[in-house]
């Protein structure tokens, strides 16, 4: 059995822990900071805890390592971990900026390995099925689309305030935590965002200043997307509508469900998947990830479209300090 490393154990990491070990195909130990942390991985999961990346390298054996630190940490770790022949996956957004991005480029390529980034919409059936209808031409040219999502950010983590959210230069605001997610997806959908106009803004959370409000008209090649999305509204719910020459289709990501309007047709075709819990998804993910590194095929995020999406990410705040669109450069 593969042997993997869980590498910081806050909330995404525990959680990559649980759904790792959940998968009954590898063992699972962890490396974290914090004291306390440590203590309650080895309670509640009776896995080893090391207290640096150093000392768990040291010990050896590992076979893949999953970086779940904040979003400055990503690269650098990967690159280190490359080097000691690990495969790697890596929590989003794979940086903040794209200082580190040709370097790690050249230690995937003088060190091969499987290396996937966690944009978990690859692994939602209901986002899946939809691609798979749109890249075998179901609606044709996707010409218009809109993405309409949000959430109440504190119910879903009351420590907001506390963590890498509440910085930029640690990969918080709602541009880099949240709207990657869905521009991520919407790439994977229908190819790379190529010009962005973003407005964004801090609305309404407490005790932060970072974007909570977003508002973005972007081009993806042919396509014209809008994207709306706020971190304080009451109802968590996410809808992408997309407009092809041959129909549209719609994905709900809180009904679990998508659909397609055929043109000249009257009603929607819906397609529901059965409810899945969250843990269900990131264990959907661990699985692929191992299949990955078994080579066998995968629908993880690689690492050249997290660059696509970091490319996004950089743009976006850029257009949102200079209040100017800004056009996707695809250096580096
Ligand atoms: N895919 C998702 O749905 C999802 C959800 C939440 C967070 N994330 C991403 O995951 C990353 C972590 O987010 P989080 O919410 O878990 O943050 P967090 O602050 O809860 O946890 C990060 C942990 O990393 C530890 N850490 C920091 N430096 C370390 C080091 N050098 N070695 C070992 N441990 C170290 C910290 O002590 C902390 O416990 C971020 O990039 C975030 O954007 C993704």
């Amino acid at each position: 059995m593969p042997s993997i490393l869980i590498i910081g154990c806050g909330s995404i990491g525990e959680r990559h822990l649980r759904c790792f070990q959940h998968t009954g195909r590898c063992t699972v130990a962890a490396v974290e900071t914090r004291e306390e942390l440590r203590q309650a991985m080895q309670q509640r999961y009776g896995v080893a805890c090391h207290s640096s990346l150093e000392a768990a390298l040291a010990l050896g054996g590992w076979d893949a390592a999953v970086i779940c630190t904040p979003a400055p940490l990503h690269l650098p770790m990967m690159q280190v971990l490359l080097a000691r022949g690990l495969h790697v996956l890596v929590e989003k957004p794979l940086a903040v900026d794209l200082d580190e991005v040709p370097a790690a480029r050249a230690a995937l390529a003088q060190y091969p390995r499987y290396v996937a980034v966690a944009y978990v919409y690859h692994l939602m059936p209901w986002v899946a099925a939809a691609r798979d209808f749109i890249v075998t031409g179901g609606l044709g040219t996707v010409l218009h689309a809109t993405v309409t999502a949000g959430q109440h950010f504190p119910t879903f983590r009351p420590a907001y305030r506390e963590i890498y959210y509440a910085r930029h230069d640690q990969g918080g605001g709602a541009v880099q935590d949240a709207l990657t997610h869905l521009v991520n997806a919407m790439e994977w959908l229908i190819g790379p965002c190529t010009q962005v106009y973003c407005d964004g803004g801090h609305q309404m959370l407490e005790g932060v200043t970072v974007e909570d409000t977003v508002n973005v008209a972007a081009r993806h090649g042919m396509a014209m997307v809008s994207y709306a999305m706020n971190q304080f509204q009451a109802p968590n719910e996410t809808f992408i509508l997309l407009h092809g020459t041959e129909g549209s289709l719609a994905i709900e990501g809180h009904r679990q469900r998508w659909g397609v309007l055929r043109r000249g047709e009257a009603e929607w075709t819906w397609y529901t998947v059965s409810p899945l819990e969250r843990d269900e998804l990131f264990i959907r993910q661990a699985h692929a990830f191992l299949d990955g590194m078994e080579g066998q095929p995968s629908p993880l995020c690689t690492f050249e479209e997290a660059v696509q999406t970091l490319r996004f990410n950089r743009a976006a705040l850029q257009s949102m300090s200079e209040g100017v669109p800004v056009t996707l450069s695809q250096a580096s």
